[in-house]
């Protein structure tokens, strides 16, 4: 087996999505719509070209579900709560848009 190693992400961002889903009857994020969320940002992603530069994951619980939706954004330790797939927009434009390559002029 080879050693643990240890090094800087190869990510200029990594988003976190709980999609986690508790019993019925309990708050989680699954119910706010997690998916919907991951699967917008995730789609952002690909369509502007930065697939490699940032990474979205689904995650498991974050102990927070009463907040729920809840995205985790490293680095920075950026923590959005409450997240509905109408905020995601506004993730979008605060964490992702400002990433993108400006497109060449023709
Ligand atoms: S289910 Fe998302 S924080 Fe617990």
């Amino acid at each position: 087996m080879a050693p643990m190693k240890s090094g800087e992400s190869p990510y200029l961002k990594h988003l976190f999505v709980c999609v986690n889903r508790r019993p019925a009857g309990e708050d989680c994020c699954a119910e706010k719509a997690g998916e919907a969320v991951k699967e917008r940002l995730k789609s952002f992603v690909a369509a502007n070209g930065l697939k490699g530069k940032v990474r979205i994951s689904g995650s498991g619980c974050m102990d927070f579900c009463a907040k729920g939706g809840n995205v985790m954004v490293t680095p920075g330790r950026r923590w959005y709560s409450g997240v509905t797939p109408a905020d995601v927009e506004r993730i979008i434009a605060l964490e992702l848009a400002p990433l993108v390559s400006p497109k060449p002029v023709a």
